[in-house]
């Protein structure tokens, strides 16, 4: 096959990092897109998005911090137009399933006249490891909304793996895939199974939205922060639509997804939870 070159924006994070891996085998020129990459790529530098996309054969888009926030559908208009003037011939977007404001971006890039792969994924299993679910985990107490909930939590490997076959596959053009793993577990089973693979004690607590929100609000996160979980919270976990099981992964990389007891295995083999917890008083 041709060699390509490849844009990863967010190159650096959950799915993209593991993306460029897997570009950096084949014989594909793989481009980071990031802040700390050069040339940098910042969400909020629209000015400066040519100088990574000059040259660029095909674009892989996550969105930064999420493409429900208010902005995001300007952004990747904005993406979109430079992506046509750069003579991008594919773009592959990492949306959220369940999220409606995400599907007006969806439409952005689907509409866009470029070859085309939308990848819609659930909850990944790394927010618990390398996302704002991690420091909880560390201190051994995780009081979480939505306690009930089953969530179809997904592996960004699997979601990396299904990313790359979109950008070098031309049969995944123009299709839009729902990415869940294999079982839904509730935050409290997800924690459980964290505190067994670790060997700690990790307590669950269910709380109220309200109440979550009230506490990130005591420790000072930022609001368009906290607007962001707490739509998570709501519109996504809220839904009962947005617990059932795809097979987008199994038809496309013929295997399995990843479930969330081989994931936290992994995760605690590599020393994820591996800082002692504190102590609570
Ligand atoms: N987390 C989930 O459960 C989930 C589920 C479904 C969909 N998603 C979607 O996945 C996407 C990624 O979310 P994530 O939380 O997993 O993050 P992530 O991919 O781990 O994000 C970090 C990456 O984004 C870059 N980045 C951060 N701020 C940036 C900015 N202002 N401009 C350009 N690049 C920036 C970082 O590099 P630098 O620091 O070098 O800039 C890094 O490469 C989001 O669009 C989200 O909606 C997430």
């Amino acid at each position: 096959m041709k060699s390509e070159n490849i844009l990863v924006l967010g190159g650096t994070g959950k799915t993209g990092r593991k993306i460029v891996d897997l570009l950096g085998k084949t014989n594909h020129n793989v481009h980071i897109g990031s802040r700390s990459a050069k040339p940098s790529f910042d969400w909020h530098q629209p000015e400066n998005w040519s100088h990574s996309l000059v040259g660029m054969d095909k674009v892989y888009i996550t969105y930064q911090p999420d493409l429900a926030v208010p902005g995001a559908l300007d952004a990747i208009e904005r993406l979109t137009k430079e992506a046509q003037k750069a003579a991008v011939k594919k773009l592959v977007l990492l949306s959220g399933k369940g999220e409606k404001e995400a599907q007006l971006c969806e439409q952005v890039v689907i509409h866009s006249g470029i070859d085309y792969t939308i990848v819609r994924a659930s909850w990944f299993n790394q927010n618990f490891s390398e996302n704002f679910l991690l420091d909880s985990i560390l201190d051994g107490f995780v009081a979480l909304p939505q306690a009930e909930v089953q969530i179809p939590f997904v592996d960004t490997n699997d979601i990396a793996q299904v990313a790359v076959r979109a950008l070098l596959g031309n049969e995944h053009n123009g299709k839009i895939y729902e990415l869940t793993g294999p079982e839904t577990i509730t935050f409290k089973q997800a924690v459980t199974i964290i505190a067994e693979v670790t060997n700690r004690a990790i307590t669950f607590v269910p709380i109220s939205i309200q109440e979550y929100i009230e506490g990130m609000r005591r420790i000072d996160l930022p609001e368009d922060f906290i607007w962001l979980i707490e739509y998570l919270f709501t519109e996504v976990l809220g839904n009962p639509n947005n617990s059932e099981i795809t097979n987008d992964i199994e038809k496309i990389l013929n295997k399995k997804p990843i479930s969330f007891k081989e994931y936290a295995q992994k995760a605690a083999i590599v020393g994820a939870w591996n800082i002692p917890i504190k102590q609570h008083s």
